[in-house]
């Protein structure tokens, strides 16, 4: 198991670059597969999840060469069924294969998915995705490894309403919409930056989408769709992620590839909370100017609001607000287990199951710890942590960098599922640690 020892309690300053979003990039290596001719994607990182990707793409028989500058070529004009058990080797690495079911029924008329991974931040249930296929006419076959759909009569547009707007069910919808017969209207999309991105992709290959107000998209069948030749949206998690540290270290960060307009959320309680950012042609600098930081109250959602993956991060920065901050954690019921490891670094949270925001969620009255109080500032001290999730864990290695003295953290393999060379960067960024293998 991958640790580093950290000697924190030094300020983060320098320049670190991000390039495509982990959560637009693996989802446009699996738009290509609805391509008759070749993609190219620019800007791809080297994170674990798009190596996942690839490897099941290649499995299906998708020619991949991808370029140490981020580029990344896929030749999906040989498309075949892959063998169960190659599949099954992948089971619990990613969310990404059940976003293949769509595209593999167009392509091949059936599709195995292997046992979904991911974080374990929450129950993440896939119920909404198979309702979205068997209204496109999918038939579902749960196996004791994994899920197997046909699609006896072909897949047809349908009229759709989710629940909840949910990123992956979006996507599903307009990964199988697009090449299904026939007319979808989805109503309860969600909207973010990455679904737009995505959204212009399919534009690219042919599809005819509409995005219309109050959360509608309407997408009208076509029966061929060419590849696409995309530079990938940046990574706005990562990005609020260094923000984060800059703030939490006492630092100053540029982040090169970062951009105002799908940061705006974020940069507001940025400065409310007390940081200071410019925005710059090729990037955002984000610094603490001095003084004390204030504390806030927010509410994650679903875009335009304020991101549930930007929560994590943020949170070692309230450590060291003036007072009492609030977190209410509306997009998964268990998203504050990284806490623990805080507190025994000296932060003072402490966890409630009702609603602390302004508006009640899914999860209230429902013995879900989905609300934080951070009382600050606290003195952090080193200690030995374990990373438990994507951005929980990169929130420690923010805490062990702002605290006092030595921390161990172990499992850090984990991070470099979504921070591509996150080690060179802290490197980068004047961090005195060392690496273990
Ligand atoms: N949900 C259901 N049923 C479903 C699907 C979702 O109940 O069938 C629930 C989930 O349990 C959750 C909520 O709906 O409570 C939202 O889930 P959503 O489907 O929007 O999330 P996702 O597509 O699984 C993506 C990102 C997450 C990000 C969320 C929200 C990827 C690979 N993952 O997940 O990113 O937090 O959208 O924006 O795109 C991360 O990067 O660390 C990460 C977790």
């Amino acid at each position: 198991m991958s640790q580093i020892t950290v000697q924190g309690g030094k300020p983060l300053v320098g320049r670190v670059d991000v390039r495509g979003a982990k959560n637009l990039v693996t989802k446009a290596m699996v738009a290509a597969l609805l391509g008759e001719t070749p993609s190219e994607l620019r800007d791809v990182p080297k994170i674990s999840d798009v190596e996942v990707v690839q490897q099941l793409l290649q499995l299906h028989g998708v020619k991949i060469d991808f370029s140490d500058d981020g580029v990344m070529k896929l030749d999906p004009t040989n498309v075949k069924s892959a063998r169960m058990v190659d599949i099954d080797a992948h089971a619990g690495s990613s969310r990404i294969p059940i976003l293949f079911c769509g595209p593999l029924l167009h392509q091949l008329g059936e599709a195995f998915i292997p046992d979904l991974g991911g974080c374990h931040i929450g129950d993440r249930p896939v119920d909404y995705h198979f309702e979205v296929l068997r209204n496109f006419g999918a038939v579902i076959e749960q196996l004791p490894s994994g899920t197997r759909l046909s699609a006896p009569k072909g897949l047809h547009g349908a009229k759709i309403s989710l629940p909840y707007p949910s990123v992956g069910a979006t996507e599903q919808v307009l990964l199988t919409a697009t090449k299904a017969q026939g007319l979808t209207e989805l109503s309860g999309a969600a909207v973010e930056p990455e679904i737009m991105d995505l959204i212009a992709i399919l534009q690219k290959m042919g599809a005819i989408i509409s995005v219309d107000t109050d959360r509608v998209i309407r997408i009208e069948g076509v029966s061929t769709l060419n590849g696409y030749s995309h530079r990938a949206l940046f990574d706005r998690n990562e990005a609020a992620s260094w923000a984060a540290a800059a703030l939490a270290t006492g630092g100053d960060i540029v982040v090169g590839g970062a951009r105002q307009q799908e940061m705006t959320t974020f940069l507001n309680v940025f400065r409310k909370i007390g940081g200071a950012f410019e925005i710059l042609d090729d990037g955002i600098r984000f610094r603490h100017p001095g003084g004390q930081l204030q504390p806030v109250v927010i509410e994650t959602d679903v875009h335009p609001g304020f991101m549930t993956d930007w929560q994590q991060p943020l949170v070692v920065a309230m450590t060291q607000a003036t007072g009492f901050s609030i977190v209410h954690e509306t997009v998964y019921e268990n998203r504050f287990g990284f806490t623990d490891a805080l507190n025994q670094m000296g932060a003072q949270i402490q966890i409630y199951r009702e609603c602390l925001g302004g508006n009640s969620c899914r999860f209230g009255q429902r013995n879900f710890n989905h609300s934080a109080v951070i009382s600050g500032p606290s003195k952090l001290k080193g200690a030995d942590i374990r990373v438990p999730d994507l951005r929980g864990g990169f929130s420690h290695m923010v805490a062990a960098l702002a605290a006092e003295g030595t921390s161990n953290v172990t499992n850090v393999q984990l991070i470099s599922r979504g921070y591509e060379h996150f080690l060179d960067k802290l490197t980068a960024l004047g961090a005195q640690f060392t690496y273990t293998e």
